[in-house]
């Protein structure tokens, strides 16, 4: 069962990004950990982070075709993207909104999320476990 992983905007900076609130690990040890987590769970993980919001509209559309279930952290984007939230909304599978960070509990601007409304689930502020759990949710839902 494919599900795509679709990280955004600055998210390729993790590890040097304030690893207090993002964790230390970075971008590509993240993805590491997903791949292995989607193996163990018998599904495939195709992973992309972008920092140009029309390749990750493109990714989204790319993924109408073939993908089960979708993880989205699209990191700043999410609080103010409708570009992100209506190729969201074609989805008809299950999308799942993961931020590293507890974006309620941080800046007024952080704590509005323009896509919370049309994903199945949200995992906030669980760190890395989030993709995982995010993971568990689709393999459980699917
Ligand atoms: C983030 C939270 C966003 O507010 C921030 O802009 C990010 C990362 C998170 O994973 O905690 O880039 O989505």
């Amino acid at each position: 069962m494919r599900v795509a992983v679709l990280n955004g905007v600055n998210l390729d900076e993790l590890g040097r990004r304030d690893p207090e609130v993002y964790g230390g690990l970075s971008h590509s040890q993240l993805e590491t950990l997903i791949y292995k987590w989607a193996d163990e769970l018998g599904l495939t993980a195709e992973c992309h982070q972008t920092n140009h919001e029309g390749q990750y509209v493109d990714w989204c559309h790319e993924a109408l075709d073939w993908a089960r279930g979708v993880v989205v952290n699209p990191g700043a984007w999410t609080h103010y993207s409708y570009a992100i939230r209506d190729a969201l909304e074609l989805f008809k599978v299950p999308v799942v909104e993961v931020h590293l960070s507890n974006i309620d509990e941080r800046e007024e601007w952080r704590r509005v999320s323009v896509i919370s409304e049309l994903v199945s689930k949200r995992i906030i502020g669980k760190g890395q476990d989030g993709y995982r759990e995010a993971l568990e949710y689709l393999k459980e839902t699917l």
